[in-house]
């Protein structure tokens, strides 16, 4: 059987497909045996596997799975070490890893000044264009002028190697450049997203200690200007380590600016300190990045910790051979570079790939549905990496916006945040990848900072399904004895090994750490997700076991919801739950109970809605709040959101033993 027939083949549900790829590209292929796989099954075409990177991605997994460090040293040598390693892995001091101890490097350096040195000078880093249509582009030598200037900047104001600094900014391009100007001094950066509010800011300021926020004046989300600075304000009222800020202009609307605290970026950048040459930082691979905060299963969102060196080979690798990277390849990934996908694959892993990024400010379908169609075809993306929330929004409109448009320079695809339901993956292939571009389904999370289970271009694909663990990775699905559960059987999602990506610690609270991963099942890193695995070993990641809510794809916790609720001089206790969404995957809803002296009506409950909008943001405002008289809960006082949950669905809660009324 010919692969390139294997291109479009697909078995009808259930029945069993044939993998024959071996047969026409023997030992090329990523299957070197003939091999019987379960269910819906979608091939590779021949195109795709001939120049992938992950053409002899079983061998490759082989080596890794052999020699774990040997795999990990050859990714580490394609980058620049001011000093190698005495040791890969170092795991001496469980589950505190270490890797590529004793090396030297900056992230930076592998990001801009490798590049500069060769014929990428001139290549295009980054093209932007803004939600009003403007357009800017980064050469890689502009990136790095701009990104010295900044950096320079960021010294004259006194920081320092590990001092931290709060970035508040909407998708522009002002946002990488503050990020790289801090790794490139050992600066650690602390980036809050910038559809967060005054509580979720000030938290983050003030948890990080931070001593420069960098904000912009406001952002555009839909046409509408997001007052960022005014937001930062307020935070800033309550956060008392900020000595500087430093406001980008975007919207040019008019903003407080404090005397003696607050600067434009545009003067400061045309100071003659502002030099277009700053030394770069020689960091020790160990010493940390950046920090992001994420929320939890309880309490308030905890600061991951990435380092220099592990990070940068994890996510440098999981890039060039999951979204096959190539010198021509145009890449866009549409996260914000406020979490975990933008920090990794829009900010580092495109630059450590030497690769051209595309990045936009606004939504998908600002002013029209068409948007996104229309900037693949004006910039030939060749790569597009998007959440199932984005596909299943733009499907509601339509095949009719995406086929008025040239999509041919696509080829490969990608998904990330939550689970993609096959309907929308198959929308997903057929109509914007005519049916010729696989679909990456990546699973990972802001602790593994790179992609962990994850298929590559060459392997056959399952629309639902994440495929496998990347190289070198052990993880299972286990029951509650830590046991591994049968093929098809749901259970806990774990990772029985380290990888160079890994997160060190909760920044400042180690303890945390080791108790939020290491503890349930010892010996394991516990990813707060259930799975389950086929007879095939494909991953199926079914969703959060713990109190965390993804909606839209964006991380947020039931703690953090309710305490903004309970912050309303109205409220008594609170109690929040996601429930199905089409389009969001999950929805919030919230249970209030209220303080006496107060009445329940529709306006309270919407002035409870805007409320956490203000303190949180406008992504964790509740869908609905409902007035109860009481909530369900343990002995011990725990409210139960599972039995909410089922009430709601109107489904069996389960046990209720332990409900205490
Ligand atoms: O539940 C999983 C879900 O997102 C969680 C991690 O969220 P965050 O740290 O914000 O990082 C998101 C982007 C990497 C996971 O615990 N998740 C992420 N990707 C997938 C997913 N669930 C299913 N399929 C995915 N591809």
């Amino acid at each position: 059987m010919a692969v390139n027939k294997l291109a479009t083949g697909r078995d009808k549900a259930g029945e069993k497909a044939t993998l024959q790829l071996s047969k026409d590209i023997k030992g090329e292929g990523i299957m070197s045996e003939e091999k019987k796989l379960t269910g819906e099954v979608f091939y590779p075409s021949e195109a795709v596997i001939t120049r992938a990177h992950a053409k002899n991605w079983e061998e490759i997994c082989e080596e890794a799975e052999e020699d774990l460090e040997g795999f990990w040293a050859k990714e580490a040598n394609e980058l620049h070490w001011f000093k190698k390693w005495d040791k890969v892995l170092d795991d001496s001091q469980k589950p505190f890893y270490k890797w590529f101890t004793g090396a030297k490097t900056n992230i930076v350096y592998n990001c801009l000044d490798r590049h500069t040195q060769t014929y990428r000078r001139n290549k295009l880093a980054l093209i932007w264009e803004g939600e009003n249509g403007e357009f800017r582009s980064f050469s890689y030598f502009a990136l790095r002028r701009d990104t010295c200037r900044f950096a320079s900047i960021l010294k004259s104001l006194g920081v320092q190697k590990g001092d931290r600094v709060t970035i508040y900014m909407g998708r522009i391009p002002e946002l990488v450049i503050a990020m790289l100007a801090c790794a490139r001094i050992g600066a650690i950066h602390s980036v809050v997203y910038g559809g967060f509010s005054v509580e979720a800011l000030h938290e983050r300021l003030e948890d990080s200690q931070s001593k420069v926020l960098v904000v912009a004046d406001g952002s555009y989300q839909r046409g509408k200007i997001v007052h960022l600075k005014q937001i930062a304000d307020e935070a800033l009222q309550r956060a008392a380590t900020v000595e500087s800020v430093l406001v980008v202009k975007r919207t040019g609307e008019e903003v407080n600016m404090e005397a003696g605290r607050d600067m434009w970026y545009h003067e400061l950048m045309n100071l003659p300190i502002a030099g277009t040459t700053c030394h770069i930082e020689v960091m020790d691979a160990e010493d940390p990045l950046f920090i992001l905060y994420t929320s939890g299963t309880t309490g308030k969102p905890k600061a991951i910790l990435h380092t220099h060196g592990g990070y940068m080979v994890g996510v440098y690798s999981t890039l060039k051979y999951v979204f096959d990277v190539h010198e021509e390849d145009r890449y866009w990934c549409s996260a914000d570079p406020g979490w975990i996908t933008g920090h990794s694959y829009i900010v580092y892993g495109p630059l450590l790939n030497g690769t051209t990024s595309f990045m936009y400010e606004g939504a998908p379908t600002h002013p029209f549905p068409n948007r996104w169609w229309q900037m693949i075809e004006k910039y030939g993306i060749n790569l597009l990496y998007t959440a199932p929330t984005a596909i299943r929004g733009l499907m509601r409109y339509g095949e009719a916006w995406p086929n008025r448009y040239d999509l041919s320079s696509l080829r490969i695809l990608g998904s990330v945040g939550e689970p993609i339901n096959p309907e929308a993956w198959k929308w997903y292939y057929r109509v914007i990848g005519k049916e010729r571009c696989p679909i990456m389904d990546t699973w990972w999370q802001t602790e593994t900072g790179m992609f962990m289970i994850t298929p590559v271009p060459t392997m056959p694909l399952k629309p639902g399904s994440g495929t496998r663990p990347f190289a070198g990775l052990k993880m299972d699905v286990v029951n509650e004895g830590g046991e591994p559960v049968g093929p098809n059987e749901e259970g806990y999602l774990v990772i029985k090994n380290p990888w160079p990506a890994m997160i060190r610690t909760i920044y400042k609270d180690p303890g945390r750490y080791v108790e939020q991963y290491w503890s349930r099942f010892p010996g394991m890193y516990m990813t707060g997700d259930s799975a389950r695995k086929d007879e095939d070993g494909y991953f199926w990641v079914i969703g959060r076991v713990d109190d965390v809510i993804k909606v839209s794809g964006y991380r947020l916790g039931t703690a953090e919801i309710e305490s903004a609720l309970v912050s309303h001089p109205a409220v008594a206790e609170a109690a929040a739950i996601g429930l199905p969404h089409e389009v969001k995957g999950n929805a919030i809803y919230s249970y209030v109970m209220l303080k006496s002296g107060f009445e329940k009506s529709d306006q309270l409950a919407e002035e409870l809605r805007q409320h956490v909008g203000h303190e949180m943001g406008p992504i964790a405002k509740p869908e609905k709040v409902e007035f109860v008289d009481s909530l369900p809960k343990t002995r011990s006082g725990k409210i139960m959101r599972r039995v909410l949950k089922a009430k709601a669905l109107g489904q069996d809660p389960g046990n209720i033993s332990t409900l205490e009324e």
